[in-house]
This record gives structure tokens, sequence and C-alpha cells, in this order.
């Protein structure tokens, strides 16, 4: 400055000025700054499901099986302050939030406070994920920060209880974690405080930019902010997850349990300390056997809101009941329908699994085999529910982390052949899966365990139609193919119609990464496998369709594919296969049901059998194509390309397949 005279001094000064002034508009542009001590329905964007509700923000529909919420302010904050520019900018927050579960033994998984450079984060899915982070393994550094107010414990993601508060980088695995409480500013002491029962929570965070530092501070709504925060965390890392402008809001998402997460007031502020909220006069929402007599807007919603859920249980339970009445008209696909509401599996606890089972009690043992016991269970939560609990153990922590991020996309799968997955729950390593009961067992049962009455000849085509139809799902229906890798008879399981359904699909990968003291070998079952599996060929739909081809031999032909007591039996598809040649197809069929069908029926499905047998997986059919001859469906549409593969298979050219089967009876369509 002292190489300037006065002179030059005036002249610059009107410059100096227009650059403050241009400066100081940059900034006051950059802040941010706002107070809704309520909200109205202008002063947020909403996506999803997020809506506004008399003065507060519900972030989940309880309605949708699967649901996202989100509420964040219109703008962007600046995270870089544009008159230093390369600093990062601090900010502080404090909101009121309300999570209230529908059942407090099955709270939801929350709500997340977050920063993102996106109104709508890529790949972000619902349930445990809260609408905001992806399910992917090892995430990637992406601009997202979250605060997550848990109401869940996911053990997988290291969670370390249902009521933590946790600071998550674009990762649902937090960083840290806190049970949820506040340090009381007189004594010091840990005060724990549930956010699991609707009370109002006042929260305050705290970001210092230069110091790249996150406070975080929770308290009931009525006590005053204490002094000591919650969670201090001190990162460097944080600067990576932040980009220029960030969306600052709340997310929350639902899948199976009901949870009503509210924002009921909100104040921010870069340029200082958020002002401090009025809690005053703010709506509580409380469960309603405790809700206080003063009837808020809000507790009416809830009240009349549960009512409808009564009501809408009532009606079903009635319409259960009466559907069991009818059985003889009931379709499997009616059946489904009744528990349509919840295929997101859910998570238990412990305690509801060994309240379910009996304390896993022996009586309750319905069998126990290569993957670990199944006990039957009742789950007094769903209805009295009734279901089978599986509990796997397991040796490789890495192998088990990897199953459990599959599982929650098995559980999504659906369809009426396949035994439902109801949920899980993981106790160090062993796994409990939790799935529908199937009052009718395994089929390999009712074929060679001198069942009471044997299976009749219809009923063993229904079921091979049924498996057949499950597999087409799990290979061609859904949006990935799902390999099933352990397709045999103990695995296909009888509902209470006798309609076939398989179990325990994509299961045997689970062993394919650790190793169990039951498996030491391939994955899948002696006698089922495809022959090209024994080079270590990578599973793949065809194996599987070697399986299910073994499977349709031994219902047909009522043996076992290797009887194990004799040396000298060939095996099962050798023996059919050695007929077949000879001409004497016929004679393979278990003389238990002779007379009960037309002999070119069940050599057209021994011919199927045989074909997905095919010792070159290019030659076995597809489960499209097994479907399609199985149950004449679209047959007529190509029918010299489904026959193709048939014919193709039957090496040798010793015949060419008969045309396919007439279309069954017993499936009218
Ligand atoms: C919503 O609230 C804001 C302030 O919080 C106010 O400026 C605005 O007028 C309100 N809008 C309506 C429609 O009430
Ligand atoms: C929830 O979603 C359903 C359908 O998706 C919709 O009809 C209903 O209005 C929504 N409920 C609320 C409260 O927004
Ligand atoms: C930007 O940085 C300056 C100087 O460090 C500070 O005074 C100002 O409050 C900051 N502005 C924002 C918006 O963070
Ligand atoms: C958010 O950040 C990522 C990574 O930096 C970038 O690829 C993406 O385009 C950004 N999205 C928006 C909406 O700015
Ligand atoms: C904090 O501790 C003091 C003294 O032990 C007690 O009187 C007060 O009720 C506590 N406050 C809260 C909010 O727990
Ligand atoms: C966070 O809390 C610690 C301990 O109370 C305090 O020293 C620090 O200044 C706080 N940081 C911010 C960013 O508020
Ligand atoms: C909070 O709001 C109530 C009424 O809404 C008012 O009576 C009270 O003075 C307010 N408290 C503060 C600290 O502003
Ligand atoms: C993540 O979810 C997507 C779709 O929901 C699914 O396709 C994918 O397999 C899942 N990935 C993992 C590792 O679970």
């Amino acid at each position: 400055m002292n190489m300037l005279n006065c002179h030059h001094h005036l002249l610059l000064l009107p410059f100096l000025t227009l650059l403050l002034f241009l400066l100081l508009s940059i900034s006051f542009s950059d802040a941010l700054d706002f107070l809704f001590n309520s909200f109205n329905d202008t002063d947020l964007k909403l996506t999803g499901d997020a809506r506004f509700e008399s003065s507060v923000i519900r972030l989940t529909n309880d309605s949708n099986q699967y649901s996202i919420g989100r509420a964040f302010y219109p703008s962007p904050l600046p995270m870089l302050n544009s008159s230093t520019e390369s600093t990062i900018t601090s900010f502080s927050t404090s909101f009121v939030f309300s999570v209230l579960p529908q059942s407090t033994s099955n709270p939801g998984f929350g709500v997340a406070f977050f920063l993102s450079n996106s109104t709508s984060p890529p790949n972000a899915i619902a349930g445990q994920y809260f609408g905001l982070f992806s399910n992917a393994t090892r995430p990637s550094v992406y601009p997202l920060i979250a605060v997550e107010f848990d109401t869940g414990i996911n053990v997988e993601f290291n969670d370390p209880d249902a009521n933590h508060v946790g600071i998550d980088l674009n990762n649902i695995e937090s960083d840290v974690t806190r049970s949820a409480g506040f340090y009381n500013s007189t004594n010091g002491e840990l005060v724990p405080l549930d956010m699991r029962d609707g009370q109002n929570v006042r929260t305050w965070i705290e970001f210092d930019g230069s110091l790249l530092e996150l406070n975080v501070t929770i308290a009931p709504a009525t006590v005053p902010r204490p002094s000591r925060p919650l969670i201090t965390y001190k990162n460097p890392a944080i600067a990576n997850y932040l980009s220029p402008n960030m969306y600052v809001g709340f997310s929350a998402s639902k899948t199976t349990w009901v949870e009503a997460q509210r924002i009921l007031a909100w104040s921010f502020s870069n340029t200082g300390t958020a002002r401090d909220l009025n809690t005053t006069n703010l709506a509580v929402f409380l469960p309603e056997s405790s809700s206080s007599p003063s009837f808020s807007a809000g507790a009416i919603a809830g009240t009349s809101v549960a009512f409808a859920v009564f009501f809408v249980l009532c009606l079903s339970g009635l319409y259960w009941f009466w559907q069991k009445k009818k059985k003889k008209a009931a379709r499997e696909d009616d059946a489904i329908e009744h528990w349509e509401l919840e295929y997101w599996p859910h998570r238990f606890s412990l305690e509801e699994l060994s309240e379910a089972t009996k304390g896993f009690s022996k009586d309750e043992l319905l069998g126990s085999g290569g993957f670990g016991r199944v006990y039957k269970g009742i789950l007094p939560n769903n209805n009295d529910m009734e279901v089978a609990v599986k509990c796997v153990s397991h040796d490789s922590r890495q192998g088990l982390r990897e199953f459990m991020a599959e599982i929650s996309s098995m559980g999504r799968l659906q369809h009426k052949n396949l035994v439902q997955m109801r949920g899980w729950c993981r106790k160090g390593n062993e796994l409990m899966l939790v799935y529908d009961y199937m009052p009718n067992g395994s089929l390999n049962r009712w074929i060679f365990d001198k069942p009471k009455k044997v299976m009749g000849w219809e009923e063993r085509r229904r079921v091979l139609g049924d498996v057949a139809e499950g597999l087409k799902y799990l290979h061609h229906e859904w949006d990935q193919m799902v390999l099933h890798r352990d397709i045999k008879s103990s695995n296909i399981l009888l509902d209470s119609e006798m309609r076939g359904r398989l179990g325990d699909f994509g299961l045997a990968k689970l062993y394919q990464h650790g190793q169990t003291p039951n498996t030491t070998r391939v994955v899948g079952t002696l006698g089922y496998l495809a022959p090209e599996l024994a080079n270590v060929v990578a599973p793949t739909a065809a194996s599987d369709v070697y399986s299910y081809g073994v499977v349709v031999l031994e219902v047909v032909c009522g043996r076992r594919p290797i009887e194990t007591w004799s040396v000298d039996e060939p095996l099962l598809i050798d023996w059919v296969r050695e007929l077949y040649v000879e001409g004497r197809l016929s004679e393979a069929a278990d003389s238990r049901i002779a007379g009960e069908y037309k002999v070119e029926d069940m050599e057209a499905v021994l011919k199927l059998g045989l074909a997905c047998c095919h010792p070159h997986p290019h030659h076995r059919p597809t489960m499209r194509e097994v479907v399609a001859l199985l149950l004449g469906k679209e047959v007529s549409a190509a029918p010299g390309r489904l026959l193709s593969p048939l014919s193709r298979a039957l090496s040798g050219g010793v015949e060419v397949l008969e045309p396919p089967l007439p279309p069954p009876g017993s499936r009218g369509n």
C-alpha cells in the first residue's frame, strides 16, 4: 500500500467499493439461513412419497410396499465459501423429528438427514438403506453424507443396536455410530433416548468446514440443548464426499413394516449458529395407547389411520378364513394375494424367532440336513403365521456378508411356485431364514418314504409343472437370472393344496464361499449334478435344467437317482436312457401308479426328463421350453423350435420326438 500515493488511492476508491459490493452480494446470495417452526406445503421440495400433512412433513406412505420419501430445501447449499474460494463452508442446523412405528416390536428403519449433490442419489433403494444409499458392497466415493437416526438393527452393517445415530459417507455402513442418548449437562451422565416411541427428538448438527468436524447432539424436545454432543466426528475424508453445491434435507424409506417418520421443525444457517426452534407448540405423535387425551390433528389422523388399518386387517382376516373354508374353489393364486402385502425380507429379532419356535425346541424341529436345522414356528406378531425357520451356520464371515446382501434381493422373488421367504435374522455366524411353512413336506417323502397314500400320476405331473414354472421364473422372468444350484426332490415342497414349490433357491451359493463342515465338494447334491460340474465349471441355467431332469425321472419312475445301498444298480439316468434306446420306455414308470396314465403322456414326460439330462449343456432345453412342453403353453407358436432341442437331445437320432403333451386338463386356461 505504501506504493500508492494519495492520488491513486482516491481514484481506486469507487472501484474498490464496487468490488466490495460484488463480494458482499455474492456471499449474501450464498447465505442459506432459514427457520421453520412449522411447515406449509411450499416450504420444502418433497419427492417420492413425502408429503405435507397439517404443518409437518411425513416421509413415507404406509400403504406402499416400497416407499421412499425425501424433503429438502429447494435451493442447494454452496459448499465452497465464495469469498475464499478454497475453504469449505461450515453450517449449523437444528430440527425436530418423530419416528412412530405402527408396531413397537417391529419398528422400521428411521430417518436420515443428508447432504447430496443430487435430489435423487443414484441407485438409492428402500428399506434399511433410507432411500439414499445403494446396496453396493463397496460403495464409491460420491457426494453424499448422511446422519442416520436408525430405529432398526442390521448386524451386517455393524449396527450396534436398534436405536442409534450414525454418520454415513455414501455408505449404509456407518463410519461411526452411537446408541441414541444425550449427556446430561448437570452431571455429564449419558441418558438413553428412545427414538422409536414417537416422541419429538430435537437434533443439532454443527459442521466445521475448515476442521472437517461434525457434531451431532440429540435430546427430547422438552430438554434444553445438552452442552456435550453425542457424536464428535472429525475426518478429513469428509472433503471427498462434498461437491460445490449440495442439497440438504431428510430421507426415509419403508418396506414391510409401517413407521411414520415426521419432520416437525427445521432451522439452518451457513453463516452462524442455526436459530433456536420453538418447540412449545409442536404436535406430538404417540402410540394410541399412551396418547394424551388432548386430540391434536395429528393424533386424530393417526387414530383414524390405525382404525382403518385395523378394519382392513379384520376384513382380510375374515376373507382369509372364508377362503380357507371354500378351499375347494380356492386357487393357489388367491392364497398368495393375501400375503402380497409383505415381500421384502424382514429382519426378525432373535427373540421373535426364539419365541416363535419355543426357544428352538426339539419338538418344533422339522428336519435337519446339510444346510442345518429347520424348525417350525408361529409368529405371534404376524397373525400367528406359520413359518419354517432354517438355521444355517457358516464358517466364513466374508461369504455370509456377501450372501446377506443377496438376501434382500432374494426376498423379493415372488412366485406361486417358490417357497416365499419372509425374513431373516443373524446371530454371529448363524443365519436364520424364515420361510412360509409348507404343511405337506417335501416331494421326496411322497415318492420314496412309503407314504400313507401314494402320489398319483396327475398329481406328480402337476407338481413337475409347478416346479418347472418356478424355475422358469428364476431363470427367465426376474430382473436377474437366479440359479437354484441345488434342485432335488427334497428341496421341492408341497403346500396345503399339494402344489409344488421350489425352496432354498440361491442357498447353495452361500456354500461356495465358505467351508462348511458338511460340504467339502462341489455345491449341489450328488446324483443331481450335471456332468460338466465335475470339472468345476461354473454352474449355469443348463446345470439347473439337468437337475430338474433328474427330478422328473425320479418322480415318474419312483426311484432315487442313486440307489446308495446297491453298487450294481445303474444310475437312474443311465437306466432310463437304456430303456428308451431299447424302446421299452414305458417299463420305467413307477409300478405303483400303473394304469393311471396314458402311456404316451407318461413317455413324453420321461423323454422331456431325458432331454433335460442331456450330457451336453447346449442341447438341453431351457426352462421356458420345458414349461411350454409340459403345460402345453405357447407350443403352437413355434413347435419346430421347441422340439428341435428335444430331438437333438435324444442323441443318436434314434427317434424323432412325438408331438408335445396334450394340454393337461388340470390346468385349464
Ligand atoms: C409458507 O411459509 C412461508 C414462510 O415460512 C411464507 O413466506 C409463505 O407465505 C407460506 N405460504 C403459504 C401458502 O402459506
Ligand atoms: C399412498 O400411495 C397410494 C398409492 O400408491 C395413494 O393412493 C395414496 O394416496 C398415498 N397415500 C398418501 C397419504 O399419500
Ligand atoms: C466465508 O469465509 C469467511 C472468512 O473465513 C467467513 O467470514 C464467512 O462467514 C464465510 N461464509 C460462509 C457462507 O461460510
Ligand atoms: C454428483 O457428483 C457425481 C460425482 O462427483 C457426478 O458424477 C454427478 O454428475 C453429480 N450429480 C449432479 C446432479 O450434479
Ligand atoms: C440431569 O441430572 C440432574 C442431576 O442428576 C437431574 O436433576 C436432571 O433431571 C437430569 N436431567 C435430565 C434431562 O435427565
Ligand atoms: C464439537 O464438539 C466438541 C466437543 O464439545 C467441540 O470442542 C467442538 O468445537 C465442536 N465442533 C463443532 C464443529 O461444533
Ligand atoms: C414459542 O411459541 C409460543 C406460541 O407459539 C409463544 O407463546 C412463545 O413465547 C414462544 N417462545 C419463544 C422462546 O419464542
Ligand atoms: C442391489 O439391488 C439391485 C436392485 O435392487 C439388485 O439388482 C442387485 O443385485 C443388488 N445387489 C446386491 C449386491 O445385493
